[in-house]
């Protein structure tokens, strides 16, 4: 889709006798094929409602991977700069920007247009967060899509609390570990963390997991009986999909919730409609991009908490969360 990319004008390179401003970006020009780094032209004239940001930091997100080797639902249109976690400091901005002035600390989500693999970026202003020095410019890029993915899945549709279990799939990634820190250190849920080896298991259970295991089915069994009882899991938050997703639907509970929120593994698995009835549990499923697109108020007010979050950690409380966010409806 066009729509979904940088300009392509931003990527041609400059005329030789045209004197213009030039920045790096790191390009993708062919599917699965490395990125190449070139100097292109900046645009003259910005966006009434734009900011140009200078990129200090930038997300690799697992969706810039897939975008890249043309694996992800919607296809992206060559040639385009990857990138949509920025973090830096504002450079320029359009005639109608108010909040936002050159010098500014800012993260920015360039969900639609992309470009955050470059020394600039151009967003939106309503893609765009002001950030204190508290928060460095590597933090800030890793911060907001996944604690915002994080809240909406354990807090809006999970309805999370502090009486529930939760098993988290694919914990110790960028959106596991923050579902990991949220759900156990906000809301005191008992949290179980899925990874791949001890290293990475013994980082979940650092972020506050009860338990963080490793993925064979035997374990994960033989564990969550320990750890459950007959309970089983009342909230399963899954990234990951394939055999995992499957094996993780034996142990959720009678009205146990299901949150789907990515298929890491590449594998989408299917399921009977039957089989949500002997657990009368819920399927869910959570996208970032689609609730940008689809209520832009809760998206920005999700993001407005998962940075309240990092400058108030030892103060935020599940009652702080629903009390401002009663407030906010
Ligand atoms: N719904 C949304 O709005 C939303 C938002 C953010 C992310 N996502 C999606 O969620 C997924 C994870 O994102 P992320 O940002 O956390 O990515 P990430 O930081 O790259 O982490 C990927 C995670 O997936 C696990 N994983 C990968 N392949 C696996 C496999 N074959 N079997 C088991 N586990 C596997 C990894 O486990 P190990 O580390 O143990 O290997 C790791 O924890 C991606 O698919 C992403 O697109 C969705």
């Amino acid at each position: 889709m066009s729509s979904f990319c940088q300009p392509v004008s931003r990527l041609v390179r400059k005329k030789a006798f045209l004197i213009q401003r030039e920045y790096r970006a790191a390009i993708a020009r062919s599917l699965g094929q490395p990125l190449i780094v070139e100097d292109i032209s900046a645009l003259e004239k910005v966006e009434d409602t734009e900011v140009i940001v200078n990129v200090e930091a930038c997300g690799i997100n697992a969706s810039d991977i897939l975008k890249c080797q043309g694996e992800y639902t919607e296809k992206q249109k060559l040639p385009f700069i990857p990138g949509f976690e920025v973090c830096g400091t504002v450079k320029q901005v359009g005639v109608k920007v108010e909040d936002f002035k050159p010098g500014d600390r800012v993260i920015g989500l360039n969900k639609e247009k992309l470009g955050g693999f470059a020394e600039e970026c151009a967003l939106d202003q309503s893609d765009v967060w002001p950030i204190s020095k508290k928060v460095s410019f590597e933090e800030g890029a890793a911060l907001l899509d996944t604690y915002a993915t994080a809240l909406l899945c354990l807090h809006r549709r999970a309805k999370i609390t502090a009486k529930d279990t939760v098993l988290i799939t694919a914990a110790a990634g960028g959106l596991g570990l923050a579902a990991v820190d949220l759900a156990a250190n906000v809301y005191k849920a008992k949290v179980i963390g899925v990874c791949d080896t001890e290293e990475k298991a013994s980082i979940v259970r650092d972020k506050g997991a009860f338990a963080a295991l490793k993925f064979d089915p035997k374990h994960l069994r033989d564990k969550i009986k320990d750890y459950t009882g007959k309970k089983g899991i009342k909230i399963i938050l899954d990234a990951v999909g394939g055999d995992l997703f499957k094996e993780a639907l034996k142990y959720v509970t009678h009205e146990g919730k299901v949150i789907v929120a990515g298929f890491a593994s590449r594998q989408i698995p299917q399921i009977m409609t039957s089989d949500l009835l002997p657990k009368s549990y819920s399927l869910i499923g959570v996208s970032l991009t689609h609730y940008r697109l689809a209520d832009r108020e809760v998206y920005r007010l999700y993001f407005f908490f998962a940075l309240m979050f990092k400058y108030f950690k030892e103060i935020f409380s599940a009652f702080f969360l629903s009390f401002f966010l009663f407030c906010c409806k």
